[in-house]
């Protein structure tokens, strides 16, 4: 058992673009929760992405991998400002957030795609299509094309050159993250569809072979079925409702986990949580970020919507500190806030109120207190 009040050390990393606007609202909730639920943070922020370069140069310091691994969770915003174009592929924001996956382990990526009943009319599907859409995807964060050797770009002799990426995985890669998946659609509906290409590519006829026998010798009860990516692709656009969980590699995961959020209406409503392995202490590195990006082009002007990095403090609330209560109370508080008709730009329509990203942050506190009774 835990002290009365848990006390919990997490790292924020705001990043750049958008990023420290919309955690700025988490920041709020922590005092919230501080000041009215038995709970404490010990709250740690540095400097990731165009912040970083902007100050030390370099996209993410070594410093703060130690700090992530040391938290009992990281909170990450975005990166990827293309100001810092400039600076070489190597030195990139999005380096920031590739380094942390890839050093903590953080082989797991969550992304539910969970529809609002207030927003079903934000979606561009009709309203019947997407009703009652809950989808989670897991995807391989670690592996794949995004880290596979060889690759870089070669002087071929005539001149011209030549681009290369490697897709690879291993068996031990595909059974971890297909446990991850199977042990979460237990939770759910018991149903995992796995998704690759091995109508092309070697990579996936393994992933298949490997999902096959995880699902035979360790989860024969939950439903597995196979789909290609490119079926997939069209599937949750056609009939989204038909996904459970959705368990597929690095890149297929980036595209498809972008396509399902657009189901939901925007972008900038999903959060996501990155899981590694169960440590010896029980403990497990975990970071949560929102999956939208660091959208250059509206930041610094108080409009972007902080949902997508509040729902994502809320799963930390969850997985990581194990506070269900809080992270209901949270998740409760802005699908309250979305039936009063409070909407971010990104997801206004007539007749509801459009709020920026601040007045979001408060609607969404003073529903916390009046659902808390405080
Ligand atoms: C995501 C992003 C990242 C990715 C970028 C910023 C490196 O698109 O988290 O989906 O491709 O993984
Ligand atoms: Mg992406």
């Amino acid at each position: 058992m835990r002290n009365k009040k848990d006390s919990f050390k997490i790292l924020i990393l705001p990043g750049d673009g958008i990023g420290p606007e919309v955690v700025q609202q988490v920041t709020r909730l922590i005092e919230w929760l501080e000041q009215n639920r038995p709970i404490s943070f010990h709250v740690t922020y540095d400097l990731v992405g165009g912040a970083s370069l902007a100050e030390h140069g370099v996209p993410i310091r070594d410093e703060v991998i130690k700090k992530a691994w040391e938290s009992d969770a990281v909170l990450f915003g975005s990166v990827g400002d293309p100001c810092w174009a400039h600076v070489g592929f190597d030195k990139r924001p999005e380096v920031a957030i590739l380094a942390l996956r890839h050093e903590l382990g953080l082989f797991a990526n969550l992304r539910p795609a969970k529809i609002f009943d207030a927003l079903t009319d934000a979606s561009t599907l009709k309203p019947e299509v997407i009703r009652g859409l809950d989808i989670m995807i897991v995807r391989e964060s670690v592996g794949g094309i995004y880290f596979g050797d060889p690759r870089g770009i070669e002087v071929l002799p005539d001149g011209s050159k030549k681009g290369i990426n490697t897709e690879i995985y291993t068996t031990s890669e595909i059974e971890r993250v297909a446990r991850v998946a199977f042990t979460l659609a237990r939770k759910r509906c018991n149903r995992v569809c796995s998704v690759e290409k091995s109508n092309v590519m070697e990579s996936g006829l393994l992933w298949k072979e490997v999902v096959t026998n995880i699902h035979q010798q360790e989860f024969p009860d939950v439903t597995l079925s196979h789909m290609l990516a490119d079926n997939c692709a069209m599937q949750l656009v056609r009939n989204p409702c038909q996904f459970d969980v959705l368990v597929t590699g690095n890149l297929f995961g980036d595209l498809l986990s972008d396509l399902a959020s657009m189901l939901t209406g925007s972008l900038g409503l999903l959060p996501s949580a990155t899981l590694g392995e169960t440590r010896s202490d029980g403990k497990c590195a975990a970071l949560y970020e929102p999956i939208h990006g660091s959208a250059p082009d509206i930041a610094g002007k108080g409009i972007a919507n902080p949902i997508g990095q509040i729902l994502s403090f809320a799963m930390m609330l969850r997985y990581s500190l194990h506070r269900e209560e809080e992270a209901l109370l949270i998740e409760s508080a802005v699908s309250h806030v979305l039936a009063d008709g409070f909407r971010t730009a990104d997801i206004m329509s007539e007749g509801m109120k459009c709020v920026g990203t601040a007045a979001m942050g408060d609607a969404i506190i003073s529903k916390l207190a009046q659902l808390a009774k405080v």
